[in-house]
């Protein structure tokens, strides 16, 4: 029976029951026809599958799950800027999945890092659309290779956890399409999730569940997305409007109210059955597509994915700072490991992406093994309260002042990175800064490893680390990856995908951020992250793309395919890598582009191409990117499309945001074909801007100037006149004209929109 004709079989009650779930995890199955149920559940950095998954049950319990590997979170795996990893990181999880009898995984979160407080950022890749879109997009292929759906969420703009169920987030057009939609965008055309989950949250007044723009025109009509939408639990505040804008399925179900008002509403016809039936065929499609898919192996070998937890970890870890090398360490004597993060690892944020590990590395005992001849005192540290207890930093600094070496473990209080709140500030607890201090003052060597999901201010303390290592929310295999990178038996590889300001005042959300009144204004625009410190050229602690090695890279010959290129054709960019130090590593080579000039404001730099690659002492690699339209386009709001222009791009190449290596520029022949905006209100300026509009303007002006009553009564020179007159309406102009010579403005302008607009017909 073809999908039509079992839709044609159902009666309305059937219908409307698929579009609600029937439990917590689940969709409704109608036996009747044979349509069984989906099972879904959290996602995203391991499988969250809870006992009697059937059944109806709170939702809030984050308790008992069954055991599934536990991986590095999101903020994390990002720093690998490594899409092949991500991707085998996602065939283990929908690997896991089949073994747990899950059909689709809710995740990967694709929101980006507008603030460093969003409770959730540990979840999120990036700040960056660029690469939160291809790693999103590596992640859900690897899912979905399994013939498991990977629900990618949360769309959009949950970009803060402060009162997600009822703020706005107000952005405008062109922020919105460049920063916040980008990510998905790429997700969704690469990767083609099989579903999209929809943000708590409204955008521009209307809540992401009932905003047909975004839900239906831009990602269906637009993007041609083919999956099904499913709200984010309890994100539905009406299910027939909701229904209307687009989304299929409401989650989590059952939902008694809903169901009766959608009945009503489509035997009212407030609403047309059409579109219940298309949402019914939407989730009825992956259905059949998770019923029809090869599922190999009900088991998962959960050895193999540990050590994939590992090396995921490895090549999350962030060296951010590394005095004199004193790592890797130098096979210490004696070894002050303080801090009970060291012995209690944080491998996950708290909330529903809260994962029961199969088995755990702890970093002291993984330490311990590999620092055989080494003697090992251990203090605690700090409690998880904010106290100050002054008996425990004396106790850390005894045992750190007599080693060779302090290895310090800091981690938050689990409370502070936790789904649905947001953190009040970066700051660490004042017993952790001033045990930080006091350990570094008697003992030069101190190394501080951060065990935390997002950035945290250093201010007060990282002038007194010799060294500094972000190793995020780790995963299981967390404890040996970090030993492996203290010891040198693997070379720190990951690179920043945030900015880490100096503090929290520089981020460019401070002053719109967590907002009022239910709205929270976006005012910084497409200035988020880097894009924002690069323009206003502030300091920050850490650049977006940084990460430190222990060998040395050099860059050179960068070539392009041409140096004026149209941008349909695209571009090749090519440059040789050499590992210029003594043992053998692993580089992420950043590409940056830079519009010189443009109608628009554009950021000084956007990332537009990256490549992780590994090489061996005096090994040179050649390493190439392609770029495409899209990457030289913007959004311009007015075209309501993504344009080019003509002109200079510069293309940098660097090891980070702020450590450009090499430069070129090149021209660009742009084929976009502006329709021409001018109208009767127009600015001097706008129609100067326009090129059409600029001979006119041209030859308006050489007409009036030569003419003798003009001359006569005006004084200025034709050069002053146009210039002083830049932001006022041209027929404004021409009226102040007409008081001193005899024209009629309404009819000048009529016959120049009417040849600005003719060329172009
Ligand atoms: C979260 C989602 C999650 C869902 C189910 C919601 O509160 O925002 O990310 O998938 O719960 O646990």
């Amino acid at each position: 029976m073809n999908i039509n004709e079992l839709i044609s079989k159902m009666t309305i009650k059937e219908k409307a029951a698929l579009c609600i779930g029937a439990s917590a995890w689940c969709t409704a199955s109608v036996r009747r026809l044979g349509i069984p149920q989906i099972v879904m559940t959290d996602g995203p950095h391991g499988v969250r599958r809870v006992e009697n998954i059937d059944e109806v049950q709170n939702i809030f319990s984050l308790t008992k799950s069954l055991p599934s590997t536990c991986f590095p979170t999101a903020s994390a795996v990002a720093c690998t800027w490594d899409t092949e990893l991500l991707q085998r990181m996602g065939e283990a999880i929908g690997q896991e999945c089949i073994s747990r009898g899950i059909d689709i995984l809710l995740g990967p979160g694709n929101n980006m890092k507008r603030t460093p407080l969003c409770g959730r950022n540990f979840e999120y890749f990036s700040e960056d659309p660029y690469l939160s879109g291809d790693l999103a997009a590596a992640f859900i292929k690897g899912v979905q290779s399994k013939g498991v759906g990977a629900a990618l969420k949360h769309f959009v703009a949950n970009n803060q956890e402060h009162k997600r169920h009822t703020i706005s987030a107000e952005i405008d057009e062109r922020t919105l399409r460049e920063i916040y939609l980008t990510a998905f965008e790429t997700a969704v055309k690469e990767a083609k999730p099989w579903a999209v989950m929809c943000a708590y949250n409204k955008v521009n007044g209307t809540y992401c569940s009932e905003n047909n723009e975004l839900l239906t025109k831009i990602l269906r009509e637009e993007w041609g997305f083919k999956g099904f939408v499913l709200s984010d639990w309890g994100a539905v505040y009406d299910r027939v409007e909701s229904l209307k804008a687009g989304v299929d399925l409401e989650m989590p179900g059952p939902q008694k109210k809903s169901f009766k008002k959608l009945i009503k509403a489509i035997r009212n016809e407030e609403i047309e059955e059409e579109i219940l039936d298309k949402a019914v065929e939407n989730i009825i499609k992956a259905v059949i597509k998770s019923k029809k898919a090869e599922k190999k192996d009900t088991e998962f070998d959960q050895g193999f994915h540990h050590e994939l937890a590992r090396k995921m970890a490895s090549e999350s870890i962030v060296l951010l700072k590394n005095n004199n090398d004193i790592l890797p360490l130098k096979e210490p004597k004696t070894i002050a490991i303080i801090g009970r993060a060291a012995k209690e690892p944080h491998i996950q944020g708290g909330g529903s992406s809260q994962v029961n590990p199969t088995n755990m590395d702890i970093p002291y005992d993984e330490i311990e093994k590999l620092a055989e001849q080494a003697e090992i005192f251990y203090e605690e540290g700090y409690t998880m309260d904010e106290k100050v207890d002054n008996n425990m930093i004396d106790r850390a600094r005894n045992i750190a002042q007599g080693a060779d070496i302090a290895l310090l473990f800091i981690a938050l209080p689990p409370y502070k990175e936790f789904e649905s709140y947001d953190r009040d500030d970066m700051e660490l607890t004042k017993h952790q800064i001033k045990l930080i201090n006091e350990v570094a003052s008697v003992q030069p060597k101190t190394v501080v490893i951060l065990n935390n999901g997002s950035p945290v201010s250093m201010e007060d303390w990282i002038d007194n680390a010799a060294g500094l290592l972000q190793t995020w929310f780790m995963g299981q295999g967390g404890g040996k990856a970090l030993a492996d990178i203290l010891f040198g038996k693997v070379n720190p590889s990951g690179k920043l995908t945030e900015t880490f300001p100096m503090r929290l005042k520089d981020n460019p959300t401070y002053i719109n951020y967590p907002g009022e009144n239910d709205r929270v204004i976006y005012g910084e625009g497409i200035f988020m992250g880097y894009r924002y410190y690069d323009k206003k050229e502030i300091d920050v602690q850490f650049p977006f793309g940084y990460g430190l090695s222990y060998t040395s890279f050099e860059y050179s010959n960068l070539n392009v395919s041409s140096d004026e290129f149209k941008d349909i054709d695209g571009l090749t960019v090519e440059v040789d890598v050499k590992n210029t130090g003594k043992l053998p590593g692993k580089e992420i080579v950043q590409l940056y582009l830079r519009d010189i000039e443009s109608r628009l404001v554009r950021p000084v730099k956007e990332l537009k191409g990256f490549k992780k690659v590994e090489l061996k002492p005096d090994e040179t690699k050649t390493i190439s990117f392609v770029l495409n339209m899209r990457d030289f386009a913007y959004y311009h709001p007015t075209y309501k499309d993504w344009i080019t222009e003509n002109g200079e791009f510069e293309i940098m190449i660097g090891k980070s945001s702020r450590d450009i290596c090499l430069t070129k520029k090149v021209n660009l022949v742009s084929t976009t074909n502006l329709p021409c905006t001018l109208n009767y209100t127009s600015t001097v300026r706008e129609w100067l801007d326009d090129e059409e509009g600029r001979k006119i303007i041209e030859s308006l002006s050489e007409d009036i100037m030569s003419r003798k009553d003009f001359q006569r009564v005006s004084g200025s020179s034709n050069i002053d006149l146009w210039k002083a007159a830049k932001d006022t309406q041209l027929i404004f102009l021409l009226k102040q004209m007409s008081w001193a010579i005899p024209i009629v403005p309404d009819i000048i302008m009529s016959k120049l929109l009417a040849k600005v607009h003719n060329k172009r017909i």
